[in-house]
């Protein structure tokens, strides 16, 4: 996983954060020891400034300076932001000029983002964390909005789902990617809120993700394919973003992910297989977002933000410290 160490992280002080277990599982040396290796893993270049996976392709004595194997990645810069501000970090080491260059660079002519400032996979994940990250800094200077709005429109399925790329199968992931970002970005003259899905496009959308409640309670992220607990978050918040939370069977939901619950701790993708931190935390994060009605308190979560997917609390924080005002 060394590829993805930062997403990792993410979803583990993501779980810690949903279960309030930051004060009594972790230390403040700790804390700070995380803190301190996040920072590290934010690099310079030609292309701007953005966060590496971590340090697996740096060669040995490197300082800050990027080269062309371990540049900034989008999805690591996302998943590094979102982690130091579950950390309380101050974020006043973020080079927020640099990170603005880092998302140009990523841009492509048809306003899609690659993950790397020169290539690597560019779809609908690659736009979102370009979204978040930009409304995190509340400054939408690094990129052509317009044009990554037509990117995304681009994905939508004949089946109402949003695919990876324009053309591609409908995926609850994608779908929900989609979704925040379109509701992320500010009106423009050319493009406003309310103009991102006409009425028939958002019915058959709702139509779609809730079709995708299977009888196991949880959700599937394509059709025909079995629930699988992470897509209870994709499609569970793609509902949510589109005011039709209502429509989930929230009890079934709930019974599904106590099932996929792993005997020695941790949330699988469905019933008897392993658990990991990714399956862990977003079906936290989609209890937390459509709790049961029918559970005792031992099932209450903190508020989510659906859109930036972290806490109320986590996400207050970002909003605080992350812009440069
Ligand atoms: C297919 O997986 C799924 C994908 C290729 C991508 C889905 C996108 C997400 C989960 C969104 C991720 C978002 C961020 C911000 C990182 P698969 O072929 O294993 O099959 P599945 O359809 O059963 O999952
Ligand atoms: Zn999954």
């Amino acid at each position: 996983m060394d590829s993805s160490r930062v997403a990792v992280i993410f979803y583990s002080l993501g779980t810690l954060d949903l279960l309030g277990a930051f004060e009594s599982k972790t230390t403040a040396a700790e804390r700070e020891s995380w803190r301190k290796w996040l920072w590290e893993q934010q690099t310079h270049g030609i292309y701007g400034t953005g966060f590496k996976p971590g340090p697996y392709m740096t060669p040995e004595g490197q300082s800050s300076e990027s080269s062309e194997y371990d540049a900034p990645h989008l999805i690591m810069t996302y998943t590094a932001l979102l982690s130091l501000a579950i950390l309380r970090d101050d974020f006043s080491q973020l080079d927020r000029a640099g990170i603005l260059a880092f998302l140009r660079a990523c841009q492509n002519d048809d306003g899609s983002f690659s993950a790397l400032p020169r290539g690597g996979e560019s779809d609908l994940r690659t736009a979102y964390c370009a979204f978040v990250i930009s409304s995190l800094l509340d400054d939408w200077s690094g990129m052509n909005v317009d044009s990554a709005i037509t990117y995304i429109r681009s994905c939508i399925s004949y089946e109402g789902g949003f695919g990876q790329a324009p053309f591609g199968e409908a995926l609850g992931g994608t779908t929900y990617c989609a979704l925040a970002a379109l509701c992320l970005t500010p009106s423009t003259p050319s493009s406003p809120r309310e103009s991102r899905l006409t009425p028939a496009e958002r019915t058959r959308t709702i139509r779609w993700l809730s079709q995708n409640q299977t009888p196991s309670g949880g959700f599937r992220g394509r059709t025909n394919k079995a629930a699988d607990a992470c897509y209870c978050f994709w499609c569970g918040a793609a509902l949510n973003i589109l005011g039709a939370g209502d429509l989930v069977d929230r009890n079934a939901l709930a019974t599904f992910m106590s099932q996929c619950q792993f005997k020695f701790g941790g949330i699988a993708k469905a019933p008897s297989e392993r658990a990991d931190p990714y399956h862990t935390y977003l079906s936290l994060a989609a209890l937390a977002l459509l709790p049961p009605s029918d559970a005792d308190s031992s099932w209450d979560l903190p508020k989510l933000d659906p859109l930036w997917n972290a806490s109320e609390a986590t996400a207050s924080w970002a909003r605080a410290h992350i812009p440069a005002h």
